[in-house]
């Protein structure tokens, strides 16, 4: 059986005993590869001003490969075009967007590197799966090099329509490089039906079905594979860590008053500050709740050399300090606001305390943090999800409260309605949500995206 060739920017390294990372990402990837061996190749996190040759960790069938990036690939490849010119269009935030000719020509030159180091490491029957926006054009600088593997693209981020992404100079090398790939996945049908729009009206690709696309001699595959999680695990980490020392604590912490949990990387597309605005609205119309609800919000920082994350940091603070100062009493704080990283159980522990889970992205490309909630809850007694209709969990999680994240109205009305509702209303829920995770379990992304890599190119070709 061919290997499996995973490529991202960042690596899921299991721990020292060899089990492999706790995020989705690693586990679904562990499901993918079917007993297959594997290579998993990226960035080490380091910089040095001359990479040394990449670094391999053996670890069972699967072998890491880490590559150091120069100081200058780190301010141009990572905080310049992936996350301050891609991130934001690819979430609609074309006014975000801070586009120059030296970040674009420090991604592609990451890309080439990238391609070179892993070149000498490739055999001709490998399977390639390529993850997410930083490594949009890895495919073309491979097939330059004489690679005609089938390479697989994955993005874990949402793809919006074509107007948009024409918005970026030079798209053509970047967004139009996907057509190097073979199958190019996307998280949800929304994501799939923007990208066939964009190869259709602008690249000039023909299609007849939306699935299989040809562009001069070239043929490819768009699909939407909605990640999901391990439903059933998570449930069972929640329900083992309900009886543990932190969630006693955090019992005792909120003495008796209802729990409202958000946990998101701190990122102006998670609507942290629209949340935190529709949650002020619910305590000024609603007196009778003060002192008997507690928000939480876990935020971890990220990307912390990027402006306009220094900027929603800061916002951030200020509205925390502002509801509480305005709302707070003595003996009661209205939201807590944390932003150190916890571990997978201490949050499982969370939400199946919480009675509400907010997550209110203004756009995400899933969100596993709402499913994540969903498979935390006590079915018996389960808590609330108030979902952005924004988010592409969205499409899989009908039965939460949907909301729009920009109306703090109806924000506001949806955390009294989660808060009052009826425990048969809860459960029924509740039952919808998780089936609907049990229907896509985290095994089946990568199965069926490997699968779809592995199918020729239809007869006619
Ligand atoms: C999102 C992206 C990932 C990225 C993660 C953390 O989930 O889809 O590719 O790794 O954010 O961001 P960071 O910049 O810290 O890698």
């Amino acid at each position: 059986m061919s290997r499996l060739v995973v490529i991202s920017n960042r690596v899921a390294l299991p721990d020292e005993q060899g089990r492999p990372a706790p995020g989705g990402l690693a586990v679904a990837v562990e499901a993918a590869m079917q007993g297959r061996d594997g290579l998993w190749f990226g960035w080490s996190g380091q910089m040095s001003d001359t990479p040394p040759p990449p670094v391999t960790i053996d670890s069972g069938p699967m072998k890491y490969v880490l590559t150091d990036v120069r100081p200058q690939d780190f301010r141009e490849y990572y905080n310049g075009f992936a996350n301050r010119v891609l991130w934001p269009i690819l979430h609609y935030r074309l006014d975000l967007a801070q586009f120059n000719e030296s970040d674009l020509e420090g991604y592609l030159r990451v890309n080439q590197f990238f391609a070179e180091r892993l070149s000498p490491l490739l055999e001709p029957d490998d399977l390639l799966w390529v993850h997410d926006y930083h490594l949009m054009p890895l495919a073309l600088a491979l097939r330059a090099r004489g690679h005609a593997n089938r390479i697989g693209f994955f993005l874990h981020i949402p793809l919006p329509p074509p107007d948009l992404l024409t918005a970026l100079p030079r798209h053509r090398e970047v967004v139009g490089a996907l057509t190097a790939y073979n199958l190019i996945g996307l998280q949800t049908a929304n994501d799939a039906s923007n990208f066939t729009r964009y190869l259709t009206q602008v690249i000039g690709a023909t299609t007849r079905d939306e699935r299989h696309f040809y562009l001069g001699n070239q043929h490819f595959r768009v699909g939407a594979f909605p990640v999901g999680v391990d439903a059933e695990g998570f449930r069972s980490l929640a329900q083992q860590s309900a009886q543990g020392d932190f969630a006693r604590q955090l019992a005792n912490s909120l003495a008796g008053r209802a729990l409202l949990v958000g946990v998101d990387r701190l990122d102006y597309s998670k609507g942290i500050v629209n949340r935190f605005d529709g949650y002020e609205r619910f305590l000024e119309r609603n007196p009778a709740w003060h002192n008997r609800v507690t928000y939480l919000q876990i935020a971890p920082g990220s990307r912390s050399d990027i402006p306009e994350y220094a900027e929603i940091d800061a916002i951030v603070n200020a509205k925390v300090g502002h509801i509480n100062g305005r709302f707070g009493a003595v003996c009661w704080v209205p939201l807590r606001y944390v932003s150190r990283n916890h571990r997978r159980e201490d949050v499982a522990t969370v939400m199946r305390q919480a009675r509400v889970g907010l997550v209110t992205p203004l756009r995400d490309g899933m969100n596993l943090v709402a499913k994540e909630f969903v498979a935390a809850q006590d079915p018996a007694d389960p808590g609330v999800l108030i979902l952005s209709q924004f988010a592409g969990a969205a499409a899989e999680l009908g039965a939460a409260l949907i909301i729009n994240p920009h109306d703090r109205d109806a924000l506001a009305e949806a955390i009294k309605l989660a808060l009052e509702m009826p425990l048969e209303e809860r459960r029924s829920r509740h039952r919808q949500l998780y089936a609907a995770l049990l229907a896509n379990p985290i095994r089946n992304w990568g199965q069926s995206f490997i699968e779809a890599l592995l199918q020729p190119a239809p007869a006619s070709d």
